[in-house]
């Protein structure tokens, strides 16, 4: 009967998936429960290890995991290792491991995401053949001093918090990123190196002491600098971004991009008390809103073009002059003008105060809530604008 003979093919494949299962989804209780996957080439499914896993884990034979390998609270695990993986397809998960560390993968090549949080105890990751290939990169929470054995050439998001051991980061092939670059409360003087970093969605630093972005052309998203440490910003081929924020670093003195034609958002500097020259030969349209406030008593716009939005510039130096700004009005500026110079307290075009010392009323009260509001197109009204300018000093 055509019953039977469809049933027969079908036991005999249940039968197959059955003898091949132990190289499906494996939940690893210890370590030999790990080495039942010794041959096991490929793995077809999720790798998870037990929160109860104490000590040393090694994970033999296994080349590739088609699925994701998690490893969630397993707060004895002090040392993984698994000598042949080379690709995992999924997620590379571990989170909340405060006792591991030794992490081996040195044939680790590409991840579909990896994914590391809260391992107080990692200082180095042993992947000598170093990760070219991920979508995002999230690291934080652990103790690494800096990310070698990541060697991405291209990467979804990039985000790196809160690691307060972590100096440096150098990731050298890194050309192009589809998703956000963050780097937020890492170690004080963190060096960021992205030597050859060309386009990005939004790139944003906190807390660091220097970057180099020689080869950075164009952002779609936002590019803000919050509360930094580096004196100059240089980036020689940028031409275009998104949103563009210099807030509240202390020693910046030298914002060089002398490429910068187009800022497709909003463009503010505030409390960068050390910036006396604000020089943009080649900037010709901003679609938000300009709004500097400082002490600086230079702005020079060589190219200027059109500003959608407003246009607020206020300075404590005697020496800053408004009479080219306010020829610009009408014309080159859309938006609400307003220019101020030798005033006590700059403030921001949301009465935020623009300096860090002269401010007596509204000090920017601080909140650790990540990246820069958008501030959009030229069809946004004024007072839209300065709506959006406060969300983003609301950040503060
Ligand atoms: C390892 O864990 C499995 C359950 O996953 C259990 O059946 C086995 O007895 C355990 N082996 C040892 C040596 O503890
Ligand atoms: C982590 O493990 C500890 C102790 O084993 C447990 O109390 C806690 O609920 C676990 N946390 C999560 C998020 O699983
Ligand atoms: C960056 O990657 C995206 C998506 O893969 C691609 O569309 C874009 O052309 C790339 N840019 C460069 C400069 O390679
Ligand atoms: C900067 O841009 C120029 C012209 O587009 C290019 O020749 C040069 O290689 C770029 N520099 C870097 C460091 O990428
Ligand atoms: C990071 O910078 C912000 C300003 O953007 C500041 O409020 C915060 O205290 C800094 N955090 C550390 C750890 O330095
Ligand atoms: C700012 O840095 C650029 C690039 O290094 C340099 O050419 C310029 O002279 C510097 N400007 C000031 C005011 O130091
Ligand atoms: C990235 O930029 C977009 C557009 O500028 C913005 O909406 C988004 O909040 C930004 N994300 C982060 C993490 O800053």
């Amino acid at each position: 009967m055509s019953f039977v003979k469809y049933l027969l093919p079908a036991l005999a494949a249940t039968q197959l998936a059955f003898a091949d299962s132990k190289c499906g989804d494996t939940k690893i209780e210890n370590q030999s429960d790990a080495e039942g996957l010794a041959s096991c080439s490929t793995v077809k499914g999720d790798i998870s290890v037990s929160s109860d896993f104490s000590g040393s884990l090694s994970l033999s034979g296994v080349e590739k995991i088609d699925g994701d390998l998690t490893i969630n609270n397993a707060t004895q695990l002090t040392s993984f290792s698994a000598d042949s993986v080379s690709e995992i397809t999924g997620t590379f998960k571990l989170a909340s491991l405060t006792t591991l560390s030794n992490l081996a993968f040195p044939k680790l090549d590409s991840v579909g995401s990896l994914d590391l949080k809260v391992l107080p105890a990692l200082e180095s990751l042993s992947f000598d053949t170093g990760v070219t290939t991920a979508g995002d990169v999230y690291i934080y929470d652990t103790k690494l001093g800096s990310l070698d054995g990541i060697s991405l050439e291209t990467v979804g998001a990039f985000d790196i918090e809160n690691n307060r051991y972590l100096k440096t980061v150098n990731v050298n092939n890194l050309k192009n990123a589809t998703g956000d670059i963050t780097f937020a409360s890492n170690y004080d003087a963190l060096e960021i190196e992205l030597p050859n970093l060309g386009d990005g969605k939004n790139l944003t630093c906190r807390n660091i002491s220097s970057i180099s972005v020689p080869s950075l052309k164009k952002l779609s998203g936002s590019l803000g600098f919050y509360g930094t440490d580096f004196k100059s910003f240089i980036a020689p081929n940028l031409t275009s971004t998104g949103d563009l924020v210099f807030m509240n670093n202390k020693k910046l003195s030298n914002i060089s991009m002398s490429r910068l034609e187009k800022v497709n958002g909003g463009f503010q500097i505030a409390r960068n008390d050390k910036l006396q020259e604000i020089d943009l030969p080649k900037l010709e349209r901003v679609t938000g809103a300009i709004d500097f406030s400082g002490k600086f008593n230079t702005v020079e716009f060589g190219s200027l073009k059109e500003v959608s939005g407003g246009f607020n510039l206020q300075s404590t130096d005697g020496d800053f002059n408004c009479d080219t700004f306010k020829k610009m009005k009408n014309d080159i500026i859309h938006g609400k003008y307003s220019c101020e110079a030798k005033t006590d307290n700059p403030t921001t075009s949301n009465g935020k105060s623009g300096s860090s010392s002269s401010s007596s009323s509204s000090s920017g009260s601080s909140s650790t809530s990540s990246g820069a509001a958008v501030v959009n197109s030229g069809s946004v009204s004024a007072a839209g604008i300065a709506t959006v300018f406060y969300a983003i000093a609301q950040l503060f």
